[in-house]
């Protein structure tokens, strides 16, 4: 069975981009590969640095993973800090990254512009802690949205420089998603991608209630609509029907594509549609995952397993990597 690896950082609650950019995937290659998904604490730590919050938001990531449908019976679940044989292989792999290229990477430049005061290094060698992540299990396949696709591309030079240089070792990963191209949902206001820490009225989150779901769907940039038939769809616009194929009937969404190829659409009554059958989603998920929450024990017991069977497999790479690079000394 072909190895796939994905995380997601504890930075908070989850939301739509998340489930439809990675989850979703997850919970469908469950039953056709050999899985590894983990809470990513470390990438967290370059940005959401506070010890207070750390420990509640691991756990609400896994969760939350599992109320969406994730089997832990299935899968192997762990934290990415549980595993220190990804440390150790971090750094063999700084030794295959540029500075040069590090800086040229859109989401460090993006970093550095949000926060210029704090621009630490793990934030430059973010895309390596990523590859570390991967290759310690030799992953192939990698479910992840858009945003990620250029993070994966690194992730292959490093593999591929490693290989060349010491002997092949590395698979080299693909971001993957099933259906062609990699998800990237909007914010509901129209202003880049949807996001855990932008506008939380334009966010849809795994926990919002079913009053904010509707509120905040209600609010969603629309415009007047198209004024000749077949026009091409502004973005946002193209958003909601994204959200609506993601969440609503196949018929449902076809009856307001053709609306809106033929100026006929109401985008009130769009979204009062697709507010309903996004509650219907995400409701049974939020409930899941508060219960899920208030079993602590078996979380941990979750985590703990998740680790073992991480390390093994971690031990296995890891041990292959020093010998390719001479340092097995006895
Ligand atoms: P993170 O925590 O920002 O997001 C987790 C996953 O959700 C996807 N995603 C989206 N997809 C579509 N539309 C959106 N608006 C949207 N927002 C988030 C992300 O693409 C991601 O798949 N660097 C990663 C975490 C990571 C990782 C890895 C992933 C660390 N190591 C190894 C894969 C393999 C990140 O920050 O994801």
């Amino acid at each position: 069975k072909e190895i796939v690896v994905s995380g997601i950082r504890s930075t908070g609650i989850l939301h739509l981009g998340n489930y439809f950019g990675a989850i979703r995937n997850y919970i469908r290659m469950q039953e056709e590969f050999n899985c590894y998904f983990f809470v990513a604490d470390w990438h967290s730590l370059t940005t959401h640095p506070d010890p207070k919050d750390l420990r509640g938001n691991v756990f609400r990531v896994l969760a939350e993973n599992i109320a969406s449908g994730l089997d832990p019976e299935k899968v192997i679940l762990y934290a990415q800090s549980d595993v220190p044989e990804i440390a150790e292989l971090y750094l063999l792999l700084n030794m295959m990254a540029y500075k040069g290229e590090l800086e040229k990477v859109p989401t460090f430049k993006d970093k550095v512009r949000q926060n210029p005061d704090n621009v630490n290094a793990g934030l430059l060698t973010y895309p390596v802690l990523m590859s570390a992540d991967i290759l310690i299990h030799r992953g192939l396949k990698v479910p992840v949205g858009k945003d990620q696709e250029q993070h994966l591309e690194m992730s292959r030079n490093f593999a591929q420089r490693f290989n060349n240089r010491y002997g092949y070792l590395f698979p080299e990963p693909v971001a993957f998603n099933y259906g062609d191209d990699l998800v990237r949902i909007m914010s509901l206001d129209g202003n880049g991608k949807m996001s855990k820490s932008e506008n939380e009225n334009a966010t849809l989150y795994l926990s919002d209630t079913d009053d904010a779901i509707r509120n905040k769907i209600k609010k969603a940039k629309t415009d007047a609509g198209p004024q000749e038939p077949n026009s091409l769809m502004p973005d946002y616009i193209a958003n909601l029907f994204t959200l609506m194929r993601l969440v609503s009937a196949p018929e449902t969404v076809q009856t307001f594509e053709d609306a809106f190829n033929n100026c006929g659409i109401r985008y009130g009554d769009m979204k009062k549609q697709l507010a309903e059958d996004m509650v219907a989603f995400i409701a049974p998920i939020r409930e899941k995952a508060e219960s899920i929450r208030q079993d602590q024990a078996y979380l941990n017991r979750i985590m703990r397993q998740g680790a073992e069977k991480a390390r093994e497999s971690a031990t296995r790479t890891l041990q292959e990597a020093r010998k390719l690079m001479g340092i097995n000394y006895y």
